[in-house]
């Protein structure tokens, strides 16, 4: 089949490539099926027929599998089941669906206990009792029954949005149509959804026999099955299903994490044979032995084991922080390791400035996944040095050429853990880190941290605005799934605008998205007539961007990536300000480290002072404050939602606890106050509701009485949320 660009090696046999030729036909493949399947999924209107798609892919594969050295980062091997983003409906999580921390080793595991006990104030020898069960690798689905009856399967999504998929779950066997009658009225039953390793490896044979592409492994494969467009076809792919989890629920019908679990199974759902109840952490860790020695031995594949508190009542009090739950931790299992040779070591530029270190690999698979890049953090990393100044590896540095180890454990990217000496080749060099930026030549700095007086581990370009790598990555930050998350618009495409001149449909600031609408309707050089765009996506795509002119305060302020601003300070930042203006007239104000804005966002519980200082820096400069007016002027931040806290007393409340509580820790108080809508303040001023005073109260008692604010006691607080609430 001739290329879309007619490109004269586009019919030449596999077999018959030189390494030249098939690394352009590896290009011209990546184009031309991304651009297919851009038609099939975004305009719904397929250029090609089903057999011609799959001949290009299976051409892909076959290229791929002779010149393994010449896979690309955006090879159509590695989107397989590709997001076919906006073909599934939308279902928005009655509860959200959570993910999980991670411990590393057992020391995590006793941190983990001990941080459960200490936020309920329980004694540290006082029974607590868990529960132990694999974590299966495979992708979360959430089913919805009402009355009895499925009536919604979604996958995970971003956590509160997910796709539904209910006609594909309904194929799978593992899953009840129906409840019995105990079930209550709604009941939504969370799990993971897995392949086999007997059905993978018969699905690949299929594959084969029949001249198609292979799978990766399950995981991914299961995936892709469960979002195929044709129920027939994830029918055809035997998928399982194991129950862990619920989510909205009219009734509980039990107490604890284990009894739960067992309802499940009585409801017909399987759950895991090797779930265990523990009661102690050197129970949990033997739990977590037996279920690693067992790994070789199952049919499915595992990543950890998930320890959770087995008493639902102490879930409860123990709630969540940012998207994981405090009460459940992922105790994961060692990384998975692998040699490889290291070919080069590329300079990537982040969007505050920082090079980093890339190692390009000879593509290798680790763990069922073929990796190609691996980070090597900073430049003392590359020398041998650790982030104390510590000698690492024995000093060994790591050089281009190299034959080194690799590590990759879940999702984490892979780094690099060693170097073998004896086949480092003849006249390798020491590796030279650059000390300018190699996007736009300013110098690359140390910073000397000020607190600590140490140099920092990472060198950074001093470009600022004038430096393109970092306006790229401002871009792709401000675009991301937790910021402004535009559907059509992602990392890539964002990339892509920035090099178009600004009468062409250029992006070169935030706000540029927002006017790229009016600037098509008049340009000459539209978006419906360049590569890879028609007008339906064209379309789709402003509309996409016109929905966001409304966001939450929370993404508004994580998108604007300002330096050490996270999701989770984000949200602190939105629910302690509540509304965009006041947020920027304090950081303002909080310049004078005198006044009070200054000391108000210090005293903001999870706001350190490198936190406050980066985010005043952000302010104080002019074009970080004309950016975020040209933005403004397109886009509405939405005041803050406080909490699903409906006729909460206390919802939207600014309240400080102060001296010492006897029913519950600090931490407990603040989080039981979020949870009902308040903002937690860690000190008194104006703006103060209401004082929560335990005995030993000092200075914020005093100040509270001196500006009128009302006090009351630890009782007076839980008569005033009602006790339930505990
Ligand atoms: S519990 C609120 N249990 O791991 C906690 N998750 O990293 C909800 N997973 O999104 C999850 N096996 O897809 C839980 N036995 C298990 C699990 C499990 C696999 C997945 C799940 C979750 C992810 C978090």
């Amino acid at each position: 089949m001739a290329g879309i660009d007619g490109s004269e090696t586009a019919d030449k046999a596999v077999d018959i490539l030189t390494e030249t030729e098939a690394a352009a036909e590896l290009a011209r493949l990546a184009a031309e099926i991304a651009a297919h399947d851009r038609r099939y999924y975004q305009d719904d209107a397929p250029a090609v027929s089903d057999a011609d798609y799959d001949a290009l892919r299976q051409r892909n594969a076959a290229i791929e599998a002779r010149f393994p050295a010449l896979i690309r980062e955006d090879s159509p091997s590695k989107r397989v089941g590709a997001t076919p983003a906006g073909t599934f409906s939308k279902v928005t999580h009655a509860a959200p669906m959570l993910s999980l921390d991670n411990a590393f080793d057992d020391d995590d595991v006793a941190e983990f206990a001990a941080r459960v006990r200490r936020f309920l104030k329980l004694d540290p020898d006082s029974p607590l009792a868990m529960t132990a069960e694999p974590k299966i690798d495979g992708l979360s689905l959430s089913l919805r029954y009402e009355s009895g009856r499925l009536v919604t399967a979604a996958t995970r999504g971003d956590g509160t949005v997910g796709e539904n998929v209910t006609a594909n779950a309904r194929t799978i066997g593992d899953i009840p149509e129906t409840l019995p009658d105990d079930a209550p009225e709604i009941v939504e039953v969370r799990g993971e959804v897995y392949m086999t390793h007997a059905a993978f490896a018969e699905l690949n044979a299929r594959q084969e026999a029949e001249g198609k592409q292979t799978y990766v492994n399950p995981r991914n494969t299961a995936a892709g099955s469960l979002r195929q467009l044709d129920p027939a076809v994830t029918a055809a792919r035997p998928l399982k299903f194991f129950a862990y989890a619920w989510g909205e629920m009219s009734a509980m019908p039990e107490m604890t994490q284990f009894a739960m679990v067992e309802r499940l199974a009585a409801w017909g759902f399987k759950t895991n044979p090797q779930l265990r109840r523990c009661l102690s952490v050197a129970e949990m860790i033997d739990t977590y032995r037996e279920i690693e020695a067992g790994r070789a031995g199952l049919d499915y594949d595992i990543d950890g084991v998930v320890y959770k508190v087995d008493d639902l009542g102490l879930q409860r009090r123990l709630g969540f922080v940012a998207r994981s739950p405090r009460w459940a931790i992922a105790h994961k299992f060692p990384a998975e390791k692998a040699t490889t040779v290291l070919e080069s070591i590329d300079i990537q530029v982040g969007r505050t400035g920082a090079l980093t270190p890339v190692a390009r690999l000879t593509p290798v698979t680790v763990g069922g996944v073929v990796v190609t890049n691996a980070t090597l953090h900073n430049e003392d990393y590359i020398r041998g040095i650790g982030a104390d100044g510590e000698e690492i590896r024995g000093g060994k540095d790591i050089r281009e050429g190299d034959t080194v180890t690799i590590q990759r454990a879940g999702d984490v990217i892979p780094q690099i853990l060693d170097v073998d000496l004896d086949k480092r080749p003849q006249g390798a060099v020491p590796f030279d880190f650059p000390t300018v930026c190699p996007a736009c030549e300013s110098h690359a700095v140390r910073e000397v941290n000020d607190k600590t007086g140490k140099v920092d581990a990472v060198r950074r370009c001093t470009g600022g605005l004038i430096c393109p790598a970092q306006a790229v990555e401002r871009l792709k930050h401000f675009v991301s799934r937790d910021a402004f998350d535009i559907e059509g618009l992602g990392a890539r495409q964002v990339a892509a605008f920035r090099e178009l001149p600004m009468d062409e449909g250029g992006i070169r600031q935030p706000a540029d998205i927002f006017t790229l609408a009016a600037r098509d309707a008049v340009s000459l050089k539209k978006l419906k007539d360049r590569e890879g765009w028609g007008e339906r996506s064209a379309e789709n795509l402003f509309a996409a961007i016109d929905a966001r002119r409304e966001i939450a305060l929370n993404r508004f302020i994580y998108a604007l990536g300002i330096r050490h601003v996270g999701e989770t300070t984000a949200k602190i930042l939105a629910r302690h300000y509540g509304d965009f203006a006041s947020f920027a007239a304090a950081m303002g104000a909080a310049g004078d480290r005198n006044g009070e804005a200054w000391a108000d966002l210090n005293a903001i519980d999870g706001i350190g002072a490198v936190v406050a200082a980066a985010i005043v820096e952000f302010f104080a400069e002019d074009h970080n404050r004309e950016a975020v007016a040209a933005l403004l002027a397109e886009v509405a931040p939405q005041a803050a939602e406080t909490v699903a806290a409906d006729g909460s007393p206390v919802a939207g409340k600014t309240v400080v606890f102060t001296g010492s509580l006897e029913r519950m820790t600090r931490d407990e108080a603040k989080a039981m106050a979020e949870r009902l809508g308040a903002k937690v303040a860690g000190s008194v001023s104006k703006r103060t509701d209401l004082v929560i005073a335990g005995p030993g109260a000092g200075s914020k008692l005093k100040k509270a009485g001196e500006l009128g604010v009302e006090v009351i006691d630890e009782a007076g607080w839980f008569d005033l949320v009602g006790a339930g609430q505990a």
